[in-house]
């Protein structure tokens, strides 16, 4: 008598049959590259926690963002990084800031490229932190002002989507209104939503020189512990009127991911953060895995959980595997 099972491998037998019955798939067009630019000229300078991404003077970006627009990257995230910083980050908000700058260099240059803006102070305070201090505390209301007036600024200097990362409450509404008053209604925002106070995000913090001087994020950035939390934070977004809500960083939260997806139908965006880069460049620097296997297989896995798009350093690869090279 024989026992009775089922034949999954009979949709395995062959690499025709896998790609008939594949559910997920990872294109150019999700991923996301952030770009960091800085003062000076001449600048091409690899960011040494970061192989393989640099940072460029507003007089060599164009070199970059034509290898960008050549590998068919349609999206990138920006960041720049100011010479001068102060207590409340009016670089932020200065619209011939370097940030400023660059998105108006980029459109000049690429009109389809979409810019993403991100909206935060820490790159711009003197203390390094995502809002203003009152007191040694972060002032949340007043930290409002001032990120309303830089999503402001950042439009005005053509940025398509306003991605605010600062983990103040009530940022979203206050970037809408602050938006359209100033004409904006249509600029999407793509909210930070479910950002955790990570170790993550160490060589980003290299790159936008942004380490918080004393303290730390964990009284506006999330709990790692927490998952609930994560869908109230979501929650007021939606309700704040976000565009897109995303997960960061990726591979620590994929739950969370997949708790978003069920909750809200908004496009969902997952941060496959800075350490989670570094960490594959060197392990495979040291041979010790296959990068594209590697890097491949963590998109899927973003996709599968359910992210539609997802912001990665590892995107210029990315393109140039998907086309064979
Ligand atoms: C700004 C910001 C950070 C990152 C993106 N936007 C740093 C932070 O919150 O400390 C991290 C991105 C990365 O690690 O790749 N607030």
């Amino acid at each position: 008598m024989a026992i009775s099972f089922d034949r999954h491998r009979r949709l395995r037998t062959s690499a025709g049959m896998r790609d008939l019955v594949r559910e997920n798939h990872v294109r150019l067009e999700d991923l996301i590259y952030p770009l960091f630019v800085v003062e000076g000229t001449n600048v091409k300078e690899e960011i040494p926690s970061m192989p393989g991404v640099y940072h460029f003077s507003l007089d060599r970006l164009r070199e970059e963002l034509d290898e960008i627009a050549s590998l068919g990257i349609k999206s990138l995230m920006m960041f720049g990084v100011p010479e001068h910083k102060d207590a409340c980050g009016s670089e932020a908000y200065n619209d011939n800031a370097i940030t400023q700058q660059a998105i108006r260099q980029i459109k000049e240059a690429y009109p389809d490229m979409v810019v993403i803006a991100d909206t935060c102070l820490c790159q711009y305070t003197d203390h390094g932190h995502c809002g203003v201090l009152h007191e040694g505390e972060i002032d949340n209301d007043e930290s409002l002002k001032l990120l309303v007036a830089t999503a402001v600024s950042q439009a005005k200097a053509g940025a398509d989507i306003i991605a605010p990362s600062n983990m103040m409450d009530g940022f979203v509404a206050a970037i809408r209104e602050g938006l359209d008053e100033a004409g904006f209604v249509h600029v999407p925002i793509m909210s930070y939503s479910v950002k955790y106070a990570s170790s993550f995000y160490g060589p980003f913090r290299d790159a936008a020189h942004s380490t918080p001087k004393s303290g730390d994020r964990k009284t506006y950035q999330m709990d790692p512990a927490n998952a609930r939390e994560g869908l109230r934070e979501a929650a007021s977004d939606v309700a704040e009127g976000a565009d897109f809500l995303m997960v960061k960083p990726g591979l620590a939260f994929m739950d969370m991911v997949l708790r978003l997806r069920e909750s809200f139908d908004l496009p969902l965006v997952v941060y496959n953060v800075s350490a989670e880069y570094s960490m594959v460049k060197a392990a495979s620097a040291n041979g010790w895995i296959n990068e594209q296997q590697i890097v491949m297989e963590t998109l899927l896995g973003f996709k599968r959980a359910g992210a539609d798009l997802i912001i990665t350093y590892h995107a210029k690869d990315v393109a140039k595997w998907l086309r064979g090279e």
